[in-house]
C-alpha cells in the first residue's frame, strides 16, 4: 500500500481513478439543427428532490461549447451490448466505419417535452436542462435537472480499468442478462 503524503502525479491519479467503475453514457445535443453526441463516463446522480444529475465534459470538446450554448442535453446510459456505440461516439469506430456515425444505433423521435431523440436499446435515457456549471481543471461540470426519463430493464454497460464490463447479480433475472443461466425448460 502506498499511503505517503506527496504531490499526486498525473499517472498516479489516472491509475487510481481507473479503479472507479462508472456507467458508459452518450450525451447528445443539437446546435442549429446539427446533432452532436459524445461518449462519457462522468455521469452521476446528484439529487432526487429536485431530480439532478451531473456530467463532466472536456472543455476542448465541441460538446462542451454546445451544451454551454444550448443549456440542454440528452444522456443515454448504454446497455451491456452497446460497447460499439460507446466506441463510435468516442471517435473510435469499428474497422471501416466512420466515427460519430448516428446510424450505428437506432433512434426514436423525442416525445412530449423531449428535445432529444431517444437512443433505442439503452438502459436509461434522460432529457436534462442545465441549472449550473463550473470549470474544473480541463473539464466543465454541468449540473442539470432531469425533465423527462425513459427507463428500461436493460442491464447497463460499465467501464472499469480501461475495459467495458457489465454487472451481474445472481438474484437479477432480467431477460437480457448476458450471464443468465440458459432456460432449463424444453
Ligand atoms: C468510456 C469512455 C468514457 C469517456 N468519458 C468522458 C467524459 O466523461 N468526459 C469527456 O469529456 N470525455 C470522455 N471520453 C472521451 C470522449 O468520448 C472523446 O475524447 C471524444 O469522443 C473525442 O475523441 P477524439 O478527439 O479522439 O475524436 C470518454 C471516452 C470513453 C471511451
Amino acid at each position: 500500500m502506498n499511503d505517503k503524503l506527496h504531490p499526486v502525479s498525473r499517472d498516479e491519479f489516472l491509475s487510481a481513478m481507473r479503479q472507479a467503475a462508472s456507467p458508459v453514457c452518450v450525451v447528445t445535443t443539437n446546435v442549429d439543427g446539427q446533432r452532436m453526441a459524445l461518449t462519457i463516463s462522468s455521469f452521476l446522480s446528484v439529487s432526487a428532490d429536485p431530480p439532478l444529475v451531473s456530467v463532466c465534459i472536456n472543455r476542448n470538446s465541441r460538446m462542451c461549447g454546445a451544451i454551454t450554448e444550448t443549456g440542454v442535453f440528452g444522456v443515454h446510459l448504454l446497455a451491456h451490448d452497446q460497447a460499439h456505440v460507446a466506441d463510435n461516439f468516442a471517435g473510435r469506430p469499428r474497422a471501416g466505419g466512420e466515427p460519430y456515425d448516428f446510424s450505428c444505433v437506432q433512434w426514436a423521435p423525442g416525445e412530449g417535452a423531449r428535445r432529444e431523440p431517444a437512443m433505442v436499446g439503452v438502459s436509461v435515457s434522460a432529457d436534462c436542462t442545465v441549472v449550473s456549471s463550473t470549470d474544473a481543471g480541463t473539464h466543465r461540470l454541468f449540473i442539470a435537472e432531469v425533465k423527462n426519463l425513459v427507463t428500461t430493464e436493460r442491464r447497463p454497460l460499465i467501464f472499469w480499468n480501461r475495459v467495458y464490463a457489465f454487472p451481474t447479480h445472481p438474484q437479477d433475472t432480467r431477460s437480457d442478462d448476458p450471464m443468465a443461466a440458459p432456460d432449463p425448460s424444453p
